[in-house]
């Protein structure tokens, strides 16, 4: 089965997880940008990561009009992964949330550009006027000085799946995604 790893990144956060998932799962990696549409379907398996954008897997529209069997699509953000926040994603990108992970990334204001800085520092400000802060928020707050969250571990269900989708298209039953 051909596999393949196939992201999208500002910073370098999901650039990092891309390349994890693809040494976990032995396949290729490629940058979307380097790909031609005839490269891409012909791939068995493409597992699509981008980086989120209020709420928005980068790219992913792209991706998505070409209509692949069998696509996998993981985001990374700077928010604290959690069901909501996946359910969120997965409802605003139309994506079901059977195949659709989010990663904690991190952020680096160092390589984010003046025009999105501005809208972060929106809604940081936002958080700090905040009375009353989750430990959510307090969090944010601290990535928003610059941190790198992302964890090798969180991968682990996404590689469990796409292993699984593996499986059952070798034994001939595979379900439709
Ligand atoms: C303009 C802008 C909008 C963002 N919107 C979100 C968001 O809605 N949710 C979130 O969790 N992170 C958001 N982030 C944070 C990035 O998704 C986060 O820094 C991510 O790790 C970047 O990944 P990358 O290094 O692969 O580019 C935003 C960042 C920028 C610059």
């Amino acid at each position: 089965m051909k596999r393949i790893v196939v992201y999208q990144s500002s910073t370098g956060f999901t650039a990092k997880y891309a390349s994890w998932i693809a040494e976990e799962l032995g396949c290729e990696i490629k940058e979307y940008k380097k790909m031609k549409t005839d490269e891409l379907i012909s791939y068995d398996m493409v597992i699509y990561g981008g980086w989120i954008m209020g709420n928005m897997v980068y790219g992913y529209d792209k991706i998505k009009a070409l209509n692949l069997k069998n696509l996998v699509v993981f985001g990374v953000g700077m928010s604290v992964s959690n069901e909501e926040i996946e359910k969120r994603i997965a409802e605003q990108n139309k994506i079901s949330t059977e195949r659709l992970f989010y990663f904690e990334g991190g952020y680096n204001p160092k390589k984010v550009g003046f025009l999105k800085k501005m809208m972060m520092n929106m809604i940081k400000k936002s958080i700090e006027q905040k009375v009353e802060k989750t430990s959510e928020d307090i969090h944010m707050l601290e990535t928003f000085q610059g941190a790198d969250n992302t964890k090798r571990e969180y991968i682990k269900p996404l590689v469990q799946y796409v292993d699984e989708r593996k499986r059952y298209r070798e034994i001939g039953c595979e379900k439709e995604l």
